[in-house]
């Protein structure tokens, strides 16, 4: 994912565009944050798309979403212009899935809603379709229960936006089949993505397990008074952050041992860490008290903007980032009709 680990080139090679052509039609059950964000995709790189929902709303949501969306992924380089050209709308799920090759599934975070819709998917999606859920927590062995071809589903959790986003983490569940794993990789590669596969399933995953972990420690830090939220916010962006987005934590601690590397580190730092530093961290609570403490700092920290202007800030600043690190998709790579 950054030029100091594995060599992999997040651009779509020419395997990629030949796997990317067999995608011709995907529907997209789910027209939420979540599903406007991966059919802006997947319109960009060609593929037409059909949206399951059952808002009656849905087209005018689906529509301004895309609006919305559309600068960043011209900013990525992908050809943005007439997206909404290819998009249909479908409210019965059988037939919105009868003609696509890849079924993207992000409904609410409900598993017998996610079972019912799975079930209904694959008796109505053709054989050689790709069937994955965006599922932030559901295990796909707990929503595959429910299908006759279990082998099929896959998670395919994307870190939110998809469309900018470079994580995809591909989870499979007890019966997913090795063959919907290689599918899987393979889509989400050719799409532009960086999909990671995880060898066993795990509530929420890495990224958020990360995330929360991460996040539980600031909480305490700024409830303990330790900083404030703008304070904590810049020694992260500034430190860790920076250092995270070229090199992860094992291999920041590996140059961090020097010569010795990892093994070194843990034998000296690890072990002090362990001692001093785990047995000390927070475990704070959202109690009203802390809740009002975070709630008025935001209010200082973000100052009047919206937040929609906030992440239009971000996305630019990240998308800059994502040059630098040769980590957006080719233009030339994006497969049209
Ligand atoms: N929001 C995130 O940050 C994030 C990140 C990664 C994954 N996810 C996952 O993506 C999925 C969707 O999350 P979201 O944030 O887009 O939610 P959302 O509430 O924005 O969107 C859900 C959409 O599903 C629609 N819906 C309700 N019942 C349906 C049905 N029977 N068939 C089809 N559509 C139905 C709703 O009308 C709504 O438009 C969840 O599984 C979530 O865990 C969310």
């Amino acid at each position: 994912m950054t030029p100091t680990s594995e060599p992999q080139d997040m651009n779509p090679s020419e395997d990629d565009a030949a796997v990317l052509d067999s995608y011709k039609r995907a529907a997209i059950i789910g027209g939420g944050v979540i599903g406007v964000s991966w059919a802006g995709l997947f319109l960009a790189r060609g593929i037409d798309v059909v949206i399951n929902d059952p808002r009656t709303d849905i087209e005018d949501l689906v529509r301004a979403g895309l609006a919305e969306i559309t600068p960043t992924l011209a900013a990525l380089g992908l050809p943005a212009e007439n997206l909404t050209d290819r998009l249909t709308f479908e409210a019965d799920l059988a037939t919105a899935v009868a003609d696509a090759d890849v079924i993207q599934e992000n409904g609410p975070e409900r598993l017998e809603l996610k079972q019912q819709i799975w079930q209904t998917v694959e008796q109505a999606a053709p054989a050689h379709a790709l069937l994955a859920t965006s599922t932030s927590t559901i295990p796909a062995t707990a929503i595959a229960t429910a299908m006759r071809q279990p082998e099929r589903l896959i998670v395919g959790h994307p870190f939110n936006p998809p469309h900018l986003v470079p994580l995809v983490e591909v989870v499979p569940g007890e019966s997913t089949s090795e063959a919907t794993v290689r599918q899987a990789k393979a889509f989400y590669t050719a799409l532009g993505k960086r999909p990671q596969v995880l060898r066993k399933e795990i509530p929420g995953f890495v990224a958020n397990r990360l995330q929360s972990a991460l996040f539980r420690e600031c909480v305490f830090l700024v409830a303990q008074g330790v900083v404030t939220e703008q304070e904590l916010d810049d020694i992260v962006t500034s430190s860790i952050g920076m250092r995270w987005a070229v090199a992860g934590p094992f291999r920041t601690f590996h140059l961090g041992g020097g010569p010795g590397g990892l093994p070194h580190f843990l034998e000296h730092l690890g072990r002090t860490m362990e001692a001093s530093m785990w047995p000390a961290l927070g475990n704070p609570s959202f109690d009203d008290a802390t809740v009002a403490l975070l709630t008025d700092q935001a209010r200082e920290a973000f100052g009047t903007g919206t937040v929609d202007e906030l992440a239009t800030a971000r996305d630019r600043a990240q998308i800059a980032l994502m040059h630098a690190l040769n980590e957006t998709p080719q233009p030339s790579s994006a497969h049209h009709p």
